[in-house]
């Protein structure tokens, strides 16, 4: 993603919704748009949710002028934060981006607004940066973990597409290319949405990795065969025992996994943990609609009529989780410790 010119300008985000077919950025100039696209997963992926919703605040506050009493500036405020806090539910990322841009602007009352939605441009250029940051210490430590030789399976998309860096899972796979370690991706299609499909291994043939797609019901299988030597996944809200969520079908793999002997870990940033809450029953999970199921890419794959459940996101529980990289480090075992030691630490 890109912020285009001073705290007048634009966001521009990739449409992920149109890879691999098509490269295309859209501009986003108001604060509806920037909504639509995180609803809509044109920008997806719980780091960059976050960015992207930082920039809306300062896309909602242009309409605004000096002439405006700071009064009027802070109403309006309220009213973007809880208007993008409704897009979407589950990653935390979204609510820690809109809590800090908040926080940002209390702490200076006095400014005018030209001067708050100048400062407030600086704190939403100040997450993304810091994203970025995050996903290449997240990729160091987490390629410790990773050996010559392993195939390693992952879901959905944790990659440069979901945050402003190299991404979380997909980082540790750079990061231990780079390190000249030979790895070789399982993706899962992951469906309904196929964001490993459409997007995982298009980011990964672009880096040179190896990469093979399978679809979600034959991770199990993959497994059994003894072609996958540890799964990394992201995951969109951690509580403060470990519980991770992340994108639907993540449970199964983690599942699977612990059954066959196999590492799993999550990789993800402090901003993805959720220390409120005490396990991954908390965790509010999206329910998006059926068509997503039926008609996925615009072609009916079920009867018209069918009963459709559509869960976006999953809980995988603290004892199927071998490890958690962070950028602060690796938390392992996963205890309710161990999680709070190293991230409020
Ligand atoms: O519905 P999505 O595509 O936004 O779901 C994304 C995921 O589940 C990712 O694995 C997660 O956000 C981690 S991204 C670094």
């Amino acid at each position: 993603m890109r912020w285009i010119g001073d705290s007048q300008g634009t966001l521009w985000l990739i449409d992920q919704t149109l890879l691999p077919g098509e490269f295309r950025e859209i501009e986003c100039t108001t604060v509806e748009q920037v909504w639509e696209a995180i609803k809509m997963l044109r920008v997806r992926g719980a780091p960059a949710i976050g960015c992207a919703a930082a920039y809306g605040v300062v896309i909602g506050l242009q309409g605004l002028t000096d002439q405006d009493s700071r009064a009027t500036c802070n109403a309006r405020l309220e009213e973007v934060v809880s208007y993008l806090a409704e897009s979407r539910p589950t990653a935390v990322n979204l609510f820690w981006a809109l809590d800090r841009m908040k926080t940002a602007a209390q702490a200076l009352p006095d400014l005018s607004t030209e001067q708050l939605r100048s400062r407030l441009l600086d704190e939403a250029r100040a997450i993304e940066e810091e994203d970025r940051e995050m996903c290449a210490a997240i990729g160091r430590h987490g390629a410790k973990l990773i050996s010559s030789g392993m195939g390693i399976l992952t879901h959905c998309n944790a990659g440069g597409l979901a945050t402003a860096g190299d991404g979380t899972a997909l980082a540790v796979m750079f990061a231990a290319a780079a390190e000249g370690k030979e790895i070789h991706v399982y993706a899962d299609e992951t469906r309904p949405l196929l964001q490993g499909a459409r997007l995982t291994t298009w980011e990964l043939q672009q880096r040179g990795i190896p990469v093979t797609l399978i679809c979600d019901n034959m991770a199990g299988w993959v497994m059994k065969e003894k072609r996958v030597h540890a799964v990394i996944t992201g995951a969109d809200r951690i509580a403060a025992n470990g519980d991770s969520a992340n994108k639907i079908g993540t449970y199964s793999v983690a599942l699977l996994a612990k059954a066959h002997g196999i590492p799993f870990y999550i990789a993800a940033p402090s901003s993805t943990f959720d220390l409120s809450i005490e396990s991954g029953d908390q965790i509010p999970i999206e329910e998006r609609k059926p068509e997503e199921i039926t008609n996925g890419f615009g072609r009916a794959t079920a009867p018209a009529g069918t009963q459709v459940y559509n869960p976006a996101f999953d809980v995988a529980p603290a004892d199927c989780i071998t490890a958690i990289i962070t950028e602060k480090g690796i938390i392992q075992p996963v205890t309710p410790e161990n999680v709070r030691a190293l991230i409020e630490g």
